[in-house]
């Protein structure tokens, strides 16, 4: 069944004050609940939402609307202050570190800060006391000073950022708070970190990168995924030419969450799932996006300048639902409009194509797709394989373990790095932290972030509007022009 015969409630900004989430809150008398309410009424003071009320509404008017919204927005407002386009960290001997958000990400993230020298944590924050309390006694078991603990209610974070001793602030929260928190780091002159996507409108992300450029303080998307082995291994090997003039690429985030989605002890409350209530599009492109981008050379040479997206019917989410929750279940009053397969073509301004699937809501293995072709060959991930002239003519991919001269310095001195996700948590924290202390300029930066992101709200008006191309912002005014190092650095003398 198409759009027309099925429509689709329209996406809501924050979620009805008497709708699903507070539903589900009133089963559960615990701490969570109480966060999870006021933390949907905390958003509706910080203007939380998925799009400006004005987009979302003039997109289901049709493609001309979205068109005229995208570009509104599109449109480079006046300069607060300069780029931050290559601007160095000042240089510390020790960086110290505030953390906000303490669950599954937060967590598992507090040891590898800890696991590095000169690096303290200066204090944690989550309204969860026990989940604040629990990092707390890691930062003791690592020998540093107790940290302080901010756990009074969801707005603590602000009382982190004002601390006199912290240079970075780490912010691992749900979606929605990730604009408030960075926002509030810079205000505070912090330079911030934050998990995926940034921001959820395309206003905020104008907002961070004004902001970014007004404090001089970096705002990153800590974009793990960038350091992969093969990511790393596959941009080098762009950069020195292998695959001849890049042509296109591909990266995704297909991953069934269907179970822990619906899990009640998984995320802290249904944030998560409740994002598959308002928004249509590629709620997740950052993992993908970031080393597609980078081969590209996205904002040092070339720039994405529109997104096309279409996405299937929502299907996925209620179909787990009907197997697996018993009929008075309060789940059953949330409506899932995001389309289960989002497919968005990116066009750069060098004639490149991306394309990036977003998928969190069928079966399907594991896969960030990561492709990457030029006029000399082409890489796929998942599994690794290439195929590069001279030395593939056969029509046969060729194994990739084969160009391991080409690794990164990271991946070369840190074979087997300590932490998740094959070890590019660890690499991502150990260079960010080596940027700051030896005041380099970071590998990424808020254009980067902003980037990255804006397939979230753009992608849900194209594909409310079947797929119409919408321009992306130019977030760094022209600086894009100019060709400048990025994640492929050179190895610095300590
Ligand atoms: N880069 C990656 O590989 C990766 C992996 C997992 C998650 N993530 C990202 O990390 C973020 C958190 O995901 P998660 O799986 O840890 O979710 P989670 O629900 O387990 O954790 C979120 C934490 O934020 C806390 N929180 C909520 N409101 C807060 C407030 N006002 N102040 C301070 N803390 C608050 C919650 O209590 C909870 O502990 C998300 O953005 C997610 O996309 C990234």
């Amino acid at each position: 069944m198409n759009d027309d015969a099925r429509p689709a409630p329209e996406p809501q900004d924050i979620p009805p004050r008497s709708g699903a989430a507070d539903e589900v809150n009133r089963q559960d008398p615990s701490r969570r609940s109480v966060l999870w309410t006021t933390a949907g009424v905390a958003g509706a003071g910080l203007g939380l939402g998925a799009l400006g009320a004005g987009t979302a509404s003039a997109a289901g008017r049709g493609a001309p609307d979205a068109v005229a919204a995208a570009e509104a927005v599109a449109a480079a407002p006046p300069w607060q202050g300069r780029t931050m386009a290559g601007v160095p960290f000042e240089r510390r001997s020790t960086v110290r570190v505030g953390i906000i958000g303490l669950g599954n990400r937060g967590a598992s993230m507090i040891g590898l800060f800890l696991a590095l020298p000169g690096v303290q944590v200066k204090a944690v924050c989550d309204p969860v006391r026990d989940k604040a309390e629990k990092a707390a006694k890691k930062v003791t078991a690592a020998g540093q000073p107790a940290p302080a603990i901010y756990a009074k209610d969801e707005h603590d974070y602000e009382n982190l950022c004002k601390r006199g001793d912290i240079d970075f602030v780490y912010v691992a929260t749900p979606w929605e708070l990730h604009f408030p928190m960075a926002k509030t780091a810079m205000l505070n002159g912090k330079h911030v970190g934050v998990e995926c996507p940034i921001a959820m409108r395309l206003e905020e992300l104008w907002q961070l990168v004004d902001l970014s450029e007004r404090t001089r303080r970096h705002c990153m998307q800590l974009e793990n995924c960038c350091y992969g082995k093969n990511e790393m291994r596959v941009l080098r090997m762009a950069h020195a030419g292998l695959f001849g003039e890049l042509q296109h690429g591909a990266g995704a985030y297909n991953h069934d969450l269907r179970e822990l989605m619906f899990d009640p002890d998984y995320y802290e409350g249904p944030w998560r799932r409740l994002w598959h209530t308002r928004l249509r599009g590629d709620l997740y492109p950052n993992h993908g996006f970031g080393p597609v981008a980078n081969y590209m050379d996205v904002n040092r040479g070339d720039r994405v300048v529109s997104i096309s997206s279409v996405g299937t019917t929502a299907l996925g989410l209620a179909a787990y639902r009907e197997e697996h929750m018993e009929p008075d279940d309060p789940r059953w009053k949330e409506s899932y409009i995001g389309a289960d397969r989002t497919i968005s073509l990116v066009q750069t301004a060098k004639g490149r194509v991306i394309r990036l699937e977003h998928d969190v809501s069928s079966p399907h293995p594991y896969s960030r797709i990561n492709s990457l072709g030029g006029t000399r060959g082409v890489f796929e991930d998942y599994p690794a394989r290439i195929y590069l002239e001279p030395t593939n003519t056969n029509h046969q991919w060729d194994d990739f373990t084969k160009y391991a001269e080409w690794d990164h310095w990271l991946w070369k001195e840190h074979a087997n790095p300590p932490g998740g996700h094959g070890g590019m948590d660890y690499i991502m924290v150990f260079r960010l932290m080596q940027c700051m202390r030896l005041g380099l300029v970071p590998d990424f930066d808020v254009y980067d972030a902003a980037v990255w992101t804006a397939p979230v709200p753009l992608s849900h008006l194209s594909v409310k509007a079947r797929g119409v191309p919408l321009p992306i912002p130019d977030f760094t005014r022209g600086e894009w022009r100019k060709a400048r190092s990025g994640m492929d650095s050179e190895k610095p003398a300590e």
